[in-house]
């Protein structure tokens, strides 16, 4: 169903609540850094990334992404990919499509990244979720690409989720997963590894590697 050019599909919601809550929100740039000015008390902040922030709406087990203006366009984009990869476990369900925002499921438990920090273990069992994720992916068509350590969430009953999709529908070829398991391999699961890593170092990897100053 369309109305007011938002698509509405699983939303318990009344009308365009969602669509409020997107609004309540207001950023100014700083050092070319987004820096939210207001936003709904209904609305719980759980974390940010290059396009967009995400709160969690309380009282749900929803959360709301809101693309910063110059990304708006992505909510679309992602919104349609989750549509294609809706019933597979692995993924959220998806709640809305708005103009500048997405609503999907709430995934309590902690990216790879803050496993890392936290010095909670990642095993190989772990590592074969992610690989079956994207491979039912690739089976409904798609290409997965922009697989890091922030956009995989843990989740308490040791499963995975994949957040982040926007890109699946591109054609290159994205190495980031194929990296990742190599150095899963090749360093982590050696015995002397340290399984406990400081935010400023794995910025640092995550630096070189971006740069190509670091290949594997
Ligand atoms: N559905 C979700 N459940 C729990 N946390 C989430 C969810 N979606 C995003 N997050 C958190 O917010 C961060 C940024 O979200 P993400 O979708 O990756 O934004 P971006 O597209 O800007 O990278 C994630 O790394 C994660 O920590
Ligand atoms: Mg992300």
């Amino acid at each position: 169903m369309k109305v007011n050019g938002l698509h509405l599909l699983k939303g318990d919601f009344i009308l365009n609540h969602y669509f409020e809550l997107a609004e309540s929100i207001t950023f100014v740039d700083r050092n070319n850094k987004k820096e939210i000015i207001s936003n709904d008390p209904n609305l719980e902040f759980i974390g940010k990334g290059r396009s967009a922030i995400v709160y969690k709406i309380r009282g749900t087990n929803k959360v709301l992404k809101v693309f910063y203006p110059q990304f708006s366009h992505i909510a679309k984009e992602e919104g349609e990919i989750y549509q294609e990869l809706q019933n597979i476990s692995y993924f959220p369900t998806l709640y809305e499509i708005g103009e500048n925002y997405i609503v999907i499921d709430y995934i309590q438990g902690n990216t790879l990244f803050e496993c890392l920090l936290q010095g909670i273990q990642i095993n190989s069992d772990i590592i074969g979720e992610v690989d079956g994720a994207l491979n039912l992916a690739k089976q409904r068509g798609l290409n997965p690409s922009d697989i890091h350590l922030r956009n995989l969430i843990l989740t308490s009953e040791n499963r995975i989720q994949v957040i982040d999709v926007a890109r699946f529908r591109q054609t290159k070829d994205c190495t980031q997963w194929r990296d990742l398991k190599k150095s899963f391999y090749t360093f982590y699961q050696k015995p002397f590894f340290p399984k406990r890593i400081p935010e400023r170092i794995l910025n640092f990897i995550a630096t070189l590697y971006k740069k190509k100053i670091i290949r594997l």
